[in-house]
């Protein structure tokens, strides 16, 4: 009796199963998410959190890569500034036919090479890298953007008497800057790990789910207990530990080292360790470059070690919204622990006067210049540094005498 039920149920099971296959076989426009059936991608959020959503879609992280256009692209292709010269026989312009973007090298006015820009990289905070495709490789565009010089510059470490258009980039690129690409191998050149990926997988930008953990589960229960106000099937940071939050964003905030396990791979809750070598330089973090490396830097910082690890990178960031610039905004996440008129606040008070609740930052998170990433010029005339905030929160004399003769000249 019971033999047969199991029949039963297993025979309408198969048939549901099949049933199930056909219709996302059938509904080909819809495609599945690349990352697989756990993933329900960032489109169906939008219908329940709508607000992040939107707040969501401005940001850096949404936007870090893109498909190259008129809009994603933000250097100029008018003719009276679309050229990098490298000296007088040689150069690169930046070149636009219909919505085709390209950057073509001159030699003596003989065209050279060209080739076309397929990807952006970078939001266009700061700077933009270029990338095209050939086959399973993408490859750095020589010429890359300036937002902070407002002009075409080399790519960083690039030469400056020639000009390559055959570095290829490893995975490494996406796997910080985008959601997925699927690796589909590897091949050694010259002693050099070539990376084959296969473009068609790539979901560009940083979603919902690549900080999340796949989400399908999550989607079709709520939706199917709409009256369900608890959230379920989806990590939550709620539940776990500081130091756990911390490193779900220093998957990428924590500087480049090889990858033991694909981060694409990563969760919230997962162990940094598992998933890249150790850092072996043992740098000081004094020494360390500003660039990327804010995990380190924030872990060195007294307010870390003396808060009994409370503090975590939400403390200061929103990751739904985009805050950059409001140093009055972050002011207020310092004074959350260093109360005004509590033995916690500045000693530097009375030096400062009342303004100093709109801005903490400048005296003791400075702006300074990156030493992995400085951009060049066209005929090598100069190098625009890559300021970054120091995530080493600390005393710093000299940047502290700078804003206050900074303020003190506003007053006047
Ligand atoms: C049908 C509605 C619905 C859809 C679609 C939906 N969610 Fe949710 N989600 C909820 C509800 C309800 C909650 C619980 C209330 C809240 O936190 O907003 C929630 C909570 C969450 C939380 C917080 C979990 C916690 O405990 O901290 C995250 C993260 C989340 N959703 C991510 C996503 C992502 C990513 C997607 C898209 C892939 C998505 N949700 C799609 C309804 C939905
Ligand atoms: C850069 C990583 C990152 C991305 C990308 C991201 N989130 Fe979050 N999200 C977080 C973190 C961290 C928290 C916990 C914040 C806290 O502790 O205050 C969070 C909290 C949440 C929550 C619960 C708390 C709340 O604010 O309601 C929801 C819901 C949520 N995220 C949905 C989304 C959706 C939807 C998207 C895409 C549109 C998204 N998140 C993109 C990191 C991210
Ligand atoms: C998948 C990789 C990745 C993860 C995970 C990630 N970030 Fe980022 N983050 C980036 C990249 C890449 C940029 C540079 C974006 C750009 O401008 O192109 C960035 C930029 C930022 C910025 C500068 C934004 C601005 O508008 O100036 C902040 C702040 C930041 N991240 C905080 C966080 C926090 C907090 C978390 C964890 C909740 C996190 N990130 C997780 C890759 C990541
Ligand atoms: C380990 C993660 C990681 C890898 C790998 C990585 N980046 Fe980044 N990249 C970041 C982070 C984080 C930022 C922004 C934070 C900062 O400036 O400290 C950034 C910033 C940038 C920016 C400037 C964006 C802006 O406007 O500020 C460009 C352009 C860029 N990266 C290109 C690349 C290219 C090209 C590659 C591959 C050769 C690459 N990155 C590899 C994490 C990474
Ligand atoms: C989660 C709470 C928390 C937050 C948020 C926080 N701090 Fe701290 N901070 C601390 C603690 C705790 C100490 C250590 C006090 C001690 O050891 O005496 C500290 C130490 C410091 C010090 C002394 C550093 C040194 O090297 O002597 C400075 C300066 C400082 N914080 C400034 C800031 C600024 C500026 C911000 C905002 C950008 C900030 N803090 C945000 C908790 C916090
Ligand atoms: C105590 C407050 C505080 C904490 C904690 C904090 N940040 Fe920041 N962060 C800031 C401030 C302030 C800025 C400067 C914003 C600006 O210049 O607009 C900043 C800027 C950034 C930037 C952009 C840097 C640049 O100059 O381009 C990145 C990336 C970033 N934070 C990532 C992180 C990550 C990842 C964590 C956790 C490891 C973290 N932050 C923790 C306060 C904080
Ligand atoms: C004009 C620069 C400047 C500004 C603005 C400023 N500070 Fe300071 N802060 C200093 C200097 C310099 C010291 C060290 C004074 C000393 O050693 O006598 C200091 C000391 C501190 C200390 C104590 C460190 C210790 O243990 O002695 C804390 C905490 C602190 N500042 C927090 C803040 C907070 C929070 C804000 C914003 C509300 C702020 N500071 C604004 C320059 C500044």
């Amino acid at each position: 009796m019971i033999k047969q039920k199991w029949i039963w149920v297993m025979g309408i099971l198969a048939a549901t199963v099949t049933l199930f296959q056909f219709c996302v076989q059938s509904k080909t426009p819809l495609a599945q998410d690349p990352r697989g059936i756990a993933y329900a991608g960032a489109e169906s959020c939008k219908s329940c959190h709508a607000a992040i959503a939107s707040t969501y879609a401005q940001t850096a992280h949404h936007n870090t890569t893109s498909l190259a256009n008129a809009v994603n692209i933000k250097g100029s292709f008018d003719p009276d500034s679309n050229q990098f010269l490298y000296n007088k026989d040689l150069k690169v312009l930046m070149e636009q036919e219909q919505n085709k973007f390209f950057q073509t090298a001159y030699e003596n006015g003989m065209q050279k090479a060209r080739f076309p820009f397929d990807l952006v990289i970078g939001s266009g905070r700061k700077a933009q890298s270029f990338l095209y495709w050939q086959g399973t490789n993408a490859y750095q565009l020589p010429i890359s953007y300036s937002v902070v010089g407002n002009c075409w510059v080399n790519s960083p470490n690039y030469p400056t008497d020639h000009v390559r258009f055959d570095r290829v980039i490893p995975i490494g690129c996406f796997e910080c800057h985008s959601s997925f690409i699927e690796r589909t191998g590897m091949r050694n050149e010259n002693g050099y790990r070539i990376d084959e990926m296969n473009k068609q997988t790539v979901i560009l930008g940083i979603d919902c789910e690549r900080c999340h953990g796949p989400a399908a589960a999550h989607v079709a229960y709520q939706k199917e207990n709409p009256t369900d106000k608890k959230a379920k099937y989806i990590h939550s940071f709620a539940a776990i530990s500081n130091v756990q939050q911390i490193e779900s964003c220093a998957t990428c905030h924590s500087g480049l080292r090889e990858p033991i396990r694909s981060p694409f791979l990563f969760r919230p809750g997962h162990a940094l360790k598992d998933f890249y070598q150790p850092d072996t330089t043992q740098q000081v973090a004094e020494k360390l470059d500003v660039h990327g490396n804010q995990y380190q830097l924030l872990l060195a910082s007294k307010c870390f070690k003396g808060s009994m690890e409370t503090i975590t990178c939400s403390s200061c960031h929103n990751p739904h919204q985009t805050e950059r610039k409001n140093m009055q905004l972050f002011s207020t996440k310092c004074m959350n622990c260093h109360q005004p008129n509590t033995p916690q606040f500045c000693s530097f008070e009375q030096k400062v006067g009342p303004t100093i609740v709109n801005n903490c930052i400048d005296c003791h998170m400075p702006a300074k210049p990156s030493e992995l990433i400085k951009l060049g010029t066209q005929n090598n005339s100069k190098k625009i540094a890559n300021l970054v905030r120091s995530h080493l929160i600390a005393t710093y004399p000299e940047a502290s005498q700078q804003f206050l003769q900074s303020i003190k000249h506003q007053q006047q």
